[in-house]
Parts: structure tokens; sequence; C-alpha cells
């Protein structure tokens, strides 16, 4: 270790800081997994952590467009900064994600100042197109990729928890998304390469991992059978067994399901498996089976309830989450109706709710029974409050139980307090230390006794 003074000679690390960089992240795991990653190529670049987003001077909106309101809020974050440019000119804007790759060349048109808009399969290319700014041009990087297997280290925001990609893009073609235009095809990373990624997160005392994809259980149905015969057999219930074993991971999730393709063998899978949490994120839009058949969702609201009804019987205390769309096109008052009673009968511990929102390139945003705004407001309020009534009284099962909690950080509110989630996900807060004075930190499993319950968290004392 050498003390560090202002040298005459500059050491390599003062050639290498290039100034600081701030990266804001819109929309999904998948995005903020991607941030990570780019954070990851800059950190290794020598650019350091901005303090404050008006003063980096570098700046990636990893961006979003799933709906219209998401795409909005990109606009307005990044008319502040070209207005710095102005004023900086070597200030950096990147635009990254997925309004990057709807919106391409369209992007540089319209706000000048952007010197590069990187589609989502180009995270891991960050340093070689940022040395391509670098020789003054301005950057498009929007083509069709192959994804090239991560070799940086990801720059991860939690010390505890972990995302691990296992399946990029998507191969559906449900009638409102603009996924598939903007992720791509399907492609499967390799189980090795998986479970390497999870041994060294394992290494640097990562506790659970999430394994992260838009159809998680397609997983392996892009590698071809062949001389890689084999191939054929690789499932994600393969791949829970493949990476289970490994020393230090306590637990294992993953997200999003699609209930395509979830699978008994699955459910037999987790219920079999210690470290696979009892929490299921499974879509499933909407209640009503014409509505579905318009979404092109491959699935009758029946399957789905077979598949929760199979999850309640084999792990009686798991939660199950889901999304829903609200106001599709052509949506009577009646599928509605049927969208709250399938949360109503399932009793889904919680539900991301969304109003149906137009999207570029998808058919059914050309469809002409789109559905009046004021009806899209009433609709997703009276879902809401479905769903929070639900969740409480879901809630209520916890009341009194004793609850294994994975301890994430501390409470950002309350510093005398740890917060972490149950197995199933719920988030719970708790003293730092118990009577007898033993405190404790993040990353430690411990138990806690559920005390106060409200909708979408939980409050325990230390046992
Ligand atoms: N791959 C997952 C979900 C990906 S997108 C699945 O198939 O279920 C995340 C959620 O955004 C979706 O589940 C859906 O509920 C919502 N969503 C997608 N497109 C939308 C649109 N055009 N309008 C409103 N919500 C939308
Ligand atoms: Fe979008 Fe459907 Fe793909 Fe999910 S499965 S990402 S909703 S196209
Ligand atoms: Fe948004 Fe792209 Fe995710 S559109 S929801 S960030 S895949």
């Amino acid at each position: 270790m050498t003390t560090v003074q202002l040298p005459t000679k500059t050491p390599t690390y003062i050639e290498n800081l290039r100034g600081s960089y701030w990266i804001t992240t819109f929309g999904c795991q998948m995005n903020k997994a991607d941030s990570e990653r780019m954070a990851g190529i800059l950190q290794k670049m020598g650019y350091q952590p901005a303090l404050e987003e008006l003063k980096a001077d570098l700046i990636i909106y990893n961006t979003c467009t799933i709906r219209d309101n998401a795409e909005q809020k990109v606009y307005s974050y990044l008319g502040k900064q070209a207005r710095r440019k102005q004023l900086l000119p070597h200030l950096k804007i990147i635009i990254a994600g997925c309004l990057a790759q709807q919106e391409g060349e369209a992007l540089l048109r319209r706000v000048p100042e952007i010197d590069l808009v990187m589609g989502p399969q180009h995270a891991n290319r960050l340093e070689t197109l940022l040395n391509q700014v670098d020789n003054g041009q301005q950057v498009l990087a929007t083509e069709e990729l192959h994804i090239l297997e991560d070799i940086t280290t990801a720059r991860r925001d939690s010390t505890i928890c972990g995302w691990v990609n296992i399946i990029y893009g998507c191969n559906e073609r449900c009638t409102y998304c603009v996924v598939p235009s903007v992720r791509g095809k399907e492609q499967s990373r390799s189980p090795h390469a998986i479970k390497n990624e999870i041994e060294d997160l394992a290494r640097n005392g990562y506790k659970e991992i999430t394994l992260l994809g838009q159809n998680i259980d397609a997983y392996g149905r892009d590698f071809k059978a062949g001389d890689h015969n084999i191939l054929n057999q690789i499932t994600l219930s393969y791949l829970l067994e493949y990476i289970h074993d490994i020393d230090g991971i306590e637990r294992i999730r993953f997200a999003t399901s699609h209930p395509r393709y979830f699978t008994k063998k699955l459910i037999d899978v987790c219920a079999k498996l210690p470290k696979v949490c009892e929490h299921f994120h499974i879509p499933f839009q909407s209640g009503s089976n014409q509505i579905l058949k318009k979404m092109a969702r491959g699935y009758t609201i029946q399957d789905y309830k077979a598949i929760t009804n199979y999850i309640k019987e084999k792990m009686p205390k798991s939660s199950i989450s889901a999304d829903a769309i609200v106001a599709f096109p052509g949506e009577t008052k009646l599928e509605f109706e049927e969208t709250l009673s399938i949360i109503d009968d399932i009793k889904f511990d919680h539900v991301n709710t969304a109003a149906y929102s137009p999207r570029p390139n998808t058919p059914a945003a050309k469809w002409p029974n789109q559905i009046p705004e004021e009806i899209k407001i009433r609709r997703l309020k009276e879902i809401n409050s479905l769903v929070e009534g639900i969740a409480k009284e879901k809630n209520l099962r916890y009341k009194d139980s004793l609850q294994e909690i994975l301890i994430e950080n501390i409470n950002p509110k309350d510093s005398s307090q740890l917060m972490g989630r149950t197995r199933t996900n719920r988030l719970t807060f708790f003293p730092s230390s118990s009577k007898d004075g033993k405190s404790h930190k993040p990353g430690e499993l411990i138990k806690t006794r559920i005390k106060d319950i409200r909708a979408f968290s939980l409050t325990g004392t230390l046992v």
C-alpha cells in the first residue's frame, strides 16, 4: 500500500480518471440489471459515480417505453440535460434501453445534444461505443445483435441480492406489447455461464439471486438440438437444479413467468428445492378469455387457474403476484369485471396494474375500439382499490407468525430499523438490535415475529 500524493509522474489511475457518471434507470428489472453492468464498465474505464445528476460529466438515461407515460418521463429529463450541454460542451449524454431502440435515429434528430443512442442489446458494448463518441462522432447502436457474454463485473446496487440475466429478449407477440420489437429475439445464456456468475456472487458475499428474463420459463427453448442434443433438456427446471447447491447462496428467485410455459414440473421442482423461495410472479393480464385471445396470450383463464391451484396445493404458504391491464381495446364492462373477479378468486398478494397504452408498431394500437381516457382512469382506480384490499386481507395470515427474513438494508426512513423480505417477498421492517443488545446487519438471515400488517409491508420484532 502506498499513500497517494500529487506525483510528478501521473499514475495510471489518474490517467484513467475520466470524470463522473450518473445513470437514471426507468422500467423493469431487466433495465436495472443492464444499468449495473454499464456502471461496471464505466468504473473500469475510470469514471467515478457522481454525487448529483446535475453535476455529472456523463449521463445515461436507461429508458423504458412500455407505456406512453414511461416514454414522456424520459423526454422531460432529457430536455434538462440538453440545456446543460449548451453551457458544458464536454457533457456526454447517452440514451440507452428500450426507448433508444424504438426511436433510434429519430432521437438524435429530436435532441441533437445526444452523443449516443444504444439499444438494450448493446449494453455490454458501452466502452467501444464511448470510444467512438470520443472520436467526435454521434453514435447510433440499435442493430440486432448476439448479446456478448459479460466480461465486466457489474457495479451492483445491493451487496446482498444480485440479479442474474438468464434469457434476453422475447419471442411472444402479445398484441399490446412493445418488448419484442425493442429487446429482440430470445437468447438464453448457457447454464455454465450463469453458474459462473452466481458462484462469483457467492464468493463476494451475496446471499440471494433473482434470475431474470421476460419469459423466464421459456429459458432454453432457443438452444438448438443436434450436436448438443442434450440441450433439448435445458429448461428453467433443469437450471434451478443445476445452480441450486452453490455454497453461500441462501435464496433463489426468478421473474417474470409466462403462464403458457409454466409447467407442473417447474412447480414440483420449486417445491422440492429448499432455496427456491415460494413467491411466483405470473402475469395473467386479463380475466376474460375473449380479451386474452385478442391479446394473443396463448392460454385461457382456466389454464391460469390450474397453475395457481397447483402452486397452492404444493406450496400452501406461497405468495402469488401478477400484472394486469385494464381497458384493453374493446374491453366491455363485463370483461373488466371478469378481471376483478379473478383477482378476488385467486387472492393475489399483489397485482401490478396499468391502463392499456397504445404503443408504436403493435397491432392493438391500430384497432378502432380504443377505450376513452375517463373509463381507463375509472377502471384503474377500481382495480387498484380491490388489489390493495385483498393484499391487506392476505397479509393477515402473517399476523404473529414467525418469518425468516434476509436482511437487505437499514430502513432509510428509520435508522433504528433494518429491512428485508420474507421468503414470500413481503417487505418487512424490524428493530436492528434485540432486547439483549445483540445487533444484526445486512446479509444475515433472522427470524421475526410479525406484529403490524399493512397492504404492502409488515413490521416484526426480533425473536
Ligand atoms: N413478459 C411479461 C411482462 C412484460 S411487460 C409477461 O408477458 O407477462 C410488464 C407489464 O407491462 C406487462 O405484464 C403488462 O401488464 C404491462 N404492459 C405491457 N404493455 C402494455 C401496454 N401497452 N399498456 C399497458 N400495460 C402494458
Ligand atoms: Fe410483452 Fe408478451 Fe413478451 Fe411479455 S410475453 S414481454 S407481454 S410480448
Ligand atoms: Fe420497459 Fe423495456 Fe422493461 S420497455 S418494462 S424497460 S423491457
